[in-house]
């Protein structure tokens, strides 16, 4: 995977709370090409998984549950410099701290439950979107 793609997620609160068109509007309103993209639900030990890297944070056990609460969309991501630019267009972690206009700032309901997944580099973009889409399911 090369700079030009990230990987995000559209977490259960957004999709519970009807977000999830807006959610994709805005996105490719700032110019990401979808190029992958799936609805379903996490399963506890697929979210553990996904999420292992924080396995030692206090709010682990906490971000799984949430994260398998229900369903989500997973997405792949096309635009120059999109890691770096998609974590600009959904906002800081803490909702309450992200710059208005950004996703989280519009959608998130709290630090846990904020709306929207996004990479934090290249190498975790190309984990992450292999975790949910084998190379077939990309479009090129
Ligand atoms: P993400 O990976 O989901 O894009 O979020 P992020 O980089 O902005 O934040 P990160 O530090 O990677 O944390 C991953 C997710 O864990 C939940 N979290 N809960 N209760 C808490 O204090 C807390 N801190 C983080 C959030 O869902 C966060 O997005
Ligand atoms: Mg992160």
């Amino acid at each position: 995977m090369s700079g030009n793609r990230t990987f995000t997620m559209v977490k259960p609160d957004a999709v519970a709370n009807g977000h999830m068109g807006n959610i994709i509007a805005d996105i490719t309103a700032a110019g990401f090409k979808v190029v992958g993209m799936k609805y379903l639900q996490l399963s506890a030990e697929q979210a553990g998984q996904f999420y292992a890297v924080h396995k030692e944070r206090p709010f682990y056990g906490e971000l799984v549950s949430y994260m398998s609460s229900g369903p989500i969309v997973a997405a792949v991501l096309e635009k120059a410099n999109a890691v770096s630019d998609f974590r600009t267009l959904i906002g800081a972690t803490d909702p309450s701290k992200a710059e208005p206009g950004t996703i989280r700032a519009k959608y998130a309901q709290s630090i846990a439950a904020n709306a929207v997944h996004g990479s934090d580099s290249d190498e975790n973009a190309g984990i992450e979107a292999s975790f949910f889409f084998s190379n077939l399911e990309l479009v090129l």
